[in-house]
């Protein structure tokens, strides 16, 4: 999950090349100002001598402006500004800062605090290798030090530090902190089996423990934060697991060089290594690791390199290559855990993009098993996800792809999605496992097949779909031209919103993602009934262009037939033949089309038809007419 590298990359690269040699150690700050977490990275800041001396000089004066008392430098200011600064160029709420201390240089991902900045907070952990938690001293654990860690330990990251801050304000008991540490270990055992949690009692506005260990403190024998920060081991799991490499484009710049480039996403590579491309799954033997300053013998997890194969594998942007010895998986099915990051709520049954390494495909999401309460961490029950909620869900591809499970490899099993009319990214997501039914079912070889079944009825099947407004004569029509076709001796019949309703779809409401489901099950339906042979009148409001869409994929070529009864609201609303809108205007009725929930008028239909000057009998005769002409009904 690369949400923010080009951010990084671009704005830091410089930097960080001069610290070349030196490891790097991304961490993220969760907490509140109030906690004192910008006054613990200013303070950081500060000490490693990463304030430029202009910046120095101007906070000491702000300082001094706000009455900061004594010599403390308000470290709070400095980050804040700096924070004033981003947003201006960048509209993301995650601000990345960088220092270098002799031992290490580091990216911090501060984020906001606030509940409705999960979304954000996600986004700097799926980086991140060590989660700094404040906690006030005063406070103690809160549902937000709760939430923090979840989300933290949601993301991959194992390694917590409990900031316990403002020791200072509770005479740097160590009462005050067993007790906070105590009731954290409680609570984190639930969270994963594998943390690794190093509490340190601090001051960030006096200094303590920072950078080095306090006599105020003098019951505490663990690291300062900055020790911690310089020594706790980086990216070994990466480094261990075997090789991964998406492959971000294929680089051929004459006939005679051809070769893979892209970032290394776990493990190490040499020249003679066994590789397999995936998905296709075709083998073969790396020769050279090239890179702009020379050959490598060997690269390593983090590194961007070229790799040239001995055959020529036919692979492209978007593919993995992998260990042949320990290749990833490979499906179209899973088990995921989502975050859902956007205002509009998640469809189920909707197609996202979904964005996996270097490749995207498209994504049908189901209905959520169930969510997770991120201040309790209970299950809950859950049709849909909103905006910062976290669900577990299944979906499928349109195409399979390789992976390894999220939390093996972060990169190989991160994801995020993307909608595909605003091209938001919506959510972020998890891989927990394949589901076998993608290879475990088949589809069962029938004899008599669908056209032998069309032959027997003497004509060629369709899907007649009707959309339009509740009470614009989708159904009358649609009635009108059944009779017709009937007495030609044609096999019809009729799939009508009000009556399925009562059957297959009576658990079904008219939500935004109910209607979703509805039309999925129905587009389903009729293309079992053209599979029979039969032509199909589908009569249902259908709002959304999306499902229609995914309704006209599902049958065969040429098969459905798109007919927007495109009676005004006005009219439709005059008609009211059901009562309905005069219920929906007076409240009584909720998410009624046309009135508090949308519809989106198909906007190149196979067929318009107004029901303003014309009756039904007329309209259905209008469709005949088209059936004729384009030879559906000749035969
Ligand atoms: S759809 O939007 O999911 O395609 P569908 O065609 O199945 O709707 O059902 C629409 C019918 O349900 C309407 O013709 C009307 O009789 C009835 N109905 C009841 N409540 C609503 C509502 N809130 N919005 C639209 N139709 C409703």
């Amino acid at each position: 999950m690369r949400l923010t590298d080009d951010l990084i990359a671009s704005d830091i690269g410089a930097y960080l090349q001069k610290h070349e040699h030196k490891s790097l150690l991304r961490f993220i700050t969760c907490g509140s100002v109030d906690d004192g977490k910008s006054t613990l990275i200013g303070r950081l800041l500060y000490d490693s001598k990463m304030i430029f001396e202009d910046q120095l000089a101007s906070l000491e004066a702000d300082s001094k402006r706000v009455g900061t008392q004594g010599e403390n430098i308000d470290f709070a200011l400095l980050v804040d500004g700096l924070a004033a600064e981003r947003e201006q160029g960048i509209t993301i709420d995650v601000a990345y800062r960088f220092f270098a201390t002799d031992k290490r240089k580091f990216i911090v991902a501060d984020t906001p605090g606030h509940e409705q900045y999960t979304r954000n907070m996600a986004t700097g952990a799926s980086t991140a290798d060590v989660a700094i938690l404040m906690i006030d001293a005063r406070k103690g654990i809160l549902t937000q030090t709760r939430r923090h860690s979840f989300i933290t330990t949601l993301l991959g990251i194992r390694r917590l530090v409990l900031a316990v801050n403002k020791m200072d304000l509770v005479d740097y008991s160590e009462q005050v902190f067993n007790d906070i540490v105590e009731d954290f270990y409680d609570f984190a055992d639930e969270l994963a089996t594998d943390l690794e949690i190093q509490p340190i009692p601090m001051s960030a506005l006096a200094g303590i423990n920072i950078t080095e260990n306090s006599r105020e403190t003098d019951w505490y024998d663990g690291p300062s934060l900055m020790d911690y920060l310089e020594t706790v081991p980086i990216g070994d799991k990466r480094l261990n697991a075997p090789f991964r490499m998406p492959v971000q484009w294929v680089n051929r710049p004459n006939l005679d060089f051809r070769g893979f480039s892209g970032q290394i996403a776990a493990g190490t590579v040499k020249p003679g290594d066994r590789i397999k491309t995936l998905p296709s799954g075709r083998q073969s033997t790396i020769t050279r690791i090239v890179t702009a300053t020379g050959d490598l013998d060997e690269a390593v997890a983090g590194q961007s390199i070229t790799l040239t194969l001995a055959d020529e594998v036919d692979s492209s942007r978007g593919d993995v290559i992998v260990s042949a010895d320990s290749p990833a998986e490979v499906s179209d099915q899973f088990q995921v855990r989502v975050l859902w990051m956007s205002d509009t709520p998640l469809l189920p049954g909707r197609r996202y993009l979904l964005k996996i390494g270097a490749k995207t495909v498209t994504a049908t999401i189901n209905a959520p098993k169930y969510g997770i309460d991120i201040n309790t961490l209970n299950d809950m029950p859950a049709k849909t996800l909103e905006l910062n909620q976290i669900g577990v869900t299944t979906l499928s591809l349109d195409q399979a792809i390789a992976f390894d499970p999220y939390d093996e490899n972060r990169e190989m099993g991160g994801f995020i999605l993307i909608d595909r009319q605003t091209n938001d990214t919506v959510g972020l997501g998890m891989i927990d496992f394949a589901l076998r039914r993608a290879s475990n079912i088949h589809w069962q070889a029938i004899d008599i097949d669908r056209a032998t079944l069309a032959e027997q009825k003497g004509q060629k099947p369709a899907v007649l779909w009707f959309t339009g407004l509740s009470g614009s004569g989708k159904s009358t029509i649609a009635n009108a031209l059944q009779k017709r076709l009937f007495a030609l001796g044609k096999h019809t019949f009729i799939l009508d919103g009000d009556n399925v309703r009562h059957g297959l779809n009576r658990d079904l409401g008219f939500t935004d993602v109910d209607r979703v489901e509805n039309v999925r099950r129905v587009s389903n339906v009729a293309r079992l009934m053209s599979d029979a042979g039969l032509i199909t009148l589908v009569s249902f409001i259908s709002p959304f262009r999306d499902e229609r869409q995914m309704a006209r994929n599902l049958m065969a070529d040429g098969e459905f037939v798109e007919i927007h009864v495109d009676t005004p609201l006005n009219v439709a609303e005059q008609r009211d033949v059901k009562g309905l809108y005069k219920k929906a205007r007076a409240g009584e009725i909720k998410n009624f089309t046309g009135i508090d929930s949308p519809y989106e008028a198909p906007l190149t239909p196979e067929l318009r038809i107004n029901t303003v000057g014309q009756s039904p009998e007329d309209a259905a005769e209008t469709i005949l007419d088209y059936l004729k002409e384009k030879g559906f009904l000749s035969h």
